[in-house]
């Protein structure tokens, strides 16, 4: 359990699936529950293989039920995952995508500290549309220490 302010991430449990099913088919790792143990949330971390150096860059995804949007909830998971990955895994940066038009996405990235690196045109195929999406990055020298989790 990483234990936040207003909302702890767990890591998913069998049981949980169906309703992480529901939300997005695809394997995820933390559900964002809030303190009364009310499931708002996820926010996934993966690896995007680098062809080229054979090295691996971590990445964050998220998303909230809509009745729970705009309550700071998802600023705050991600200053959680942000700690939990730079204590505990070597990499020098963590990076996340998001759609140009999603500027909630984007502010709770700013908030939580992460640079605008650019533009990745055509970036994925969505709804019929190609997308252009903003490339943002916390590196470790930026980060310095947790703002939410604690060393143990
Ligand atoms: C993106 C998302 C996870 C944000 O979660 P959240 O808990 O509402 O985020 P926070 O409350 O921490 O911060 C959102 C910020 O965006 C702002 N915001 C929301 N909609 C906005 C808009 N249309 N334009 C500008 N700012 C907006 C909010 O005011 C808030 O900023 P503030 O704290 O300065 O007021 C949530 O909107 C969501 O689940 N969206 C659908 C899934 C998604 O887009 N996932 C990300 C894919 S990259």
């Amino acid at each position: 359990m990483l234990e936040g302010k207003n909302v702890n991430l767990r890591v998913m449990e069998k049981e949980d699936l169906p309703l992480f099913t529901e939300w997005v088919n695809k394997p995820q790792l933390f559900f964002v529950e809030k303190k009364d143990g009310s499931k708002i949330g996820f926010i996934a971390h993966f690896h995007v293989l680098h062809l080229g150096t054979g090295s691996k860059l971590l990445e964050i995804g998220y998303s909230l039920v809509p009745s729970e949007r705009g309550k700071g909830y998802c600023t705050e998971a991600v200053e959680i995952m942000v700690d939990y990955l730079f204590l505990s895994r070597e990499s020098m940066r963590i990076q996340a995508c998001t759609d140009i038009r999603n500027l909630a996405s984007q502010k709770v990235l700013e908030k939580a500290g992460f640079k605008r690196e650019g533009i990745m045109r055509n970036a994925f195929f969505w709804r019929g549309k190609w997308t252009e999406d903003c490339l943002y990055s916390m590196v470790r020298e930026e980060w310095k220490e947790p703002k939410i989790l604690t060393r143990t």
